[in-house]
């Protein structure tokens, strides 16, 4: 079967960063699962589809065409658009994680995901890339940090692109999607049991790296 190293955690645990770097060391497939449901979000807000309308969100889910390049950054297009820019706005994440708690909305996407399962491997970072979509995955991450790191990582990450943050706001923020993508009934955030558990709080991201690369083989 094709290699499968899975990188589940918590928003703004540098799953992103880890999962694209040691993707590049193996020379396998990287799949940030985040950036469909991200994708979904935007087609949603872009045809003002009224987000308690669920038929028609899984309408919009099932008809979306997506490619992804792996430049230096992720290029996400969406139905042939580049959508790249507003992919990492933190309102982008919020609908992503209303929408990603609904079954029909998951169901229609598992497909999509597993389809990233070509050899010579794949990294894949998400919520339940170990417990859902690939259980049988060989090696399993999940990576975390305290919400305050993880907040304070994500407010340099938006000033370094030069966007206007305020870090007690994303603070809420990270601690709300916390909650909604760790209370949902579907595909909670939980820890695979077979997992590896790094919190990465306290460590460089060199060092999360080797001691994901030291499961490997
Ligand atoms: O970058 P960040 O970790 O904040 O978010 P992301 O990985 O891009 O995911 C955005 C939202 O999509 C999350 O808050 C989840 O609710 C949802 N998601 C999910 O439900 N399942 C996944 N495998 C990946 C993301």
């Amino acid at each position: 079967t094709i290699p499968v190293l899975t990188i589940d955690g918590p928003s703004g645990a540098g799953k992103g960063t880890v999962s694209r770097l040691v993707a590049k060391k193996l020379g396998w497939h990287y799949l940030d699962s985040g950036s469909i449901y991200r994708s979904l979000a935007i087609a949603l807000l872009q045809q003002s589809v009224d987000l308690n309308d669920e038929e028609e969100i899984v309408k919009v889910a099932q008809n979306i065409v997506l490619e992804f390049e792996c430049a230096d950054e992720l290029i996400v297009k969406l139905n042939g658009e580049n959508i790249t820019a507003q992919l990492g706005l933190e309102s982008t994440g919020t609908v992503a994680s209303v929408v990603a708690a609904l079954p029909e909305v998951r169901r229609v996407l598992l497909q999509k995901q597993k389809d990233f399962r070509q050899l010579p491997g794949l990294v894949a970072d998400g919520r339940d890339m170990g417990t859902v979509v690939f259980p049988d995955a060989q090696n399993k991450v999940y990576l975390t940090a305290s919400a305050v790191q993880r907040a304070t990582r994500r407010y340099k990450q938006l000033k370094e692109k030069g966007i206007d943050a305020n870090l007690s706001l994303i603070t809420d923020e990270i601690e709300e999607r916390d909650r909604r993508d760790m209370e949902r009934e579907t595909a909670p955030l939980v820890m695979a049991s077979d997992a590896l558990y790094i919190d990465s709080s306290d460590m460089s991201i060199t060092a999360v790296i080797e001691e994901v690369l030291g499961l490997i083989h």
